[in-house]
């Protein structure tokens, strides 16, 4: 797949490093697929869609903070949409969402509200600061944030919100964000793992199932053409939350 030419058309700062991209091209992604952005002369790196034509970008490196330089009128490469993404079951969801992993579960809680489906929101932040999509996330139903550092909402980590929910309740999870706190629900909630799509994180190169860059092991899962949604009783006898292969291939525990 050839990248497509894009203008950026607005830049909207949600928070002190994540910034919202609009395109000049709505590829029609579903929500939970990415979108490699190539950002000339310095990289390629993937993106959740965090709506039709849009992508929220946390600035954590080299070409990250390449884009964070860039404004309306400037030009990116795009391929995409790729991968899976979410597929909406049942008739009552629950979104449970880290940082700026809340990207593409606000995407996916707008699609699921428009066709008719209950939505209530877990969104964890370091602080006050940190926080994104609050007011996305409240349009669509019950919204509980958990902040760090207590500035917001209930004081601790993403896991202290599932004390006042029950999950049984919900038809199907979704969650994204930081692998640690994936894990930690996910492995707090493994009854529930049978209904849980994770939409997961991995070293990608070609986005194309080729370089094995991205393999989860044991079983070799290429993140990047069969996930990057990946139902989480998948995930409880692999590698995720354990470790992760960095660019060049070799083994690192996983951070954050
Ligand atoms: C499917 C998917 C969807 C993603 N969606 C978003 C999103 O919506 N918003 C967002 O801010 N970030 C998202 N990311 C993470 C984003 O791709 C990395 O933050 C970005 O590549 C960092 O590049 P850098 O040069 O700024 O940082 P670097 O200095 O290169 O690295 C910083 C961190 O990013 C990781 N990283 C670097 N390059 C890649 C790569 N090619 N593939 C995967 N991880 C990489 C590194 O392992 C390191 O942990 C997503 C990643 C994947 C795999
Ligand atoms: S990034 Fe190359 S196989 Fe997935």
């Amino acid at each position: 797949m050839r990248p497509l030419n894009s203008i950026i058309q607005e830049v909207i700062s949600e928070a002190p490093e994540v910034r919202t991209f609009r395109l000049d091209r709505n590829l029609d992604p579903a929500p939970g697929q990415y979108v490699m952005v190539w950002i000339r002369g310095v990289d390629e790196v993937p993106m959740s869609f965090s709506g039709p034509d849009t992508i929220t970008v946390q600035s954590v490196g080299v070409a990250t903070q390449a884009l964070f330089q860039f404004s309306a009128g400037d030009s990116l490469g795009l391929r995409g949409p790729l991968g899976n993404g979410f597929i909406l079951r049942g008739k009552n969801i629950l979104l449970i969402g880290g940082g700026v992993g809340t990207a593409p579960l606000a995407f996916l809680g707008e699609q699921a509200r428009s066709q008719g489906l209950e939505v209530a929101s877990l969104l964890g932040f370091r602080s006050r600061d940190d926080l994104i999509f609050e007011t996305r996330f409240e349009a669509l139903g019950d919204t509980y944030i958990t902040t760090d550092d207590g500035s917001v909402g209930i004081h601790g980590r993403v896991a202290e919100g599932l004390k006042g929910l029950n999950l049984s309740e919900y038809d199907q999870i979704y969650i994204c964000g930081p692998e640690m706190m994936m894990w930690d629900i996910i492995s707090k909630t493994r009854e529930h793992a049978g209904k849980t799509q994770a939409c997961i994180n991995r070293y990608f190169k070609c986005a194309a199932g080729i370089c094995g860059s991205c393999c989860l092991d044991p079983d070799g899962v290429r993140v990047c053409v069969e996930g990057p949604v990946i139902m989480a009783d998948r995930l409880l006898e692999s590698e995720f939350g354990r470790y992760r292969r960095g660019p060049s291939g070799g083994k690192g525990l996983c951070k954050g």
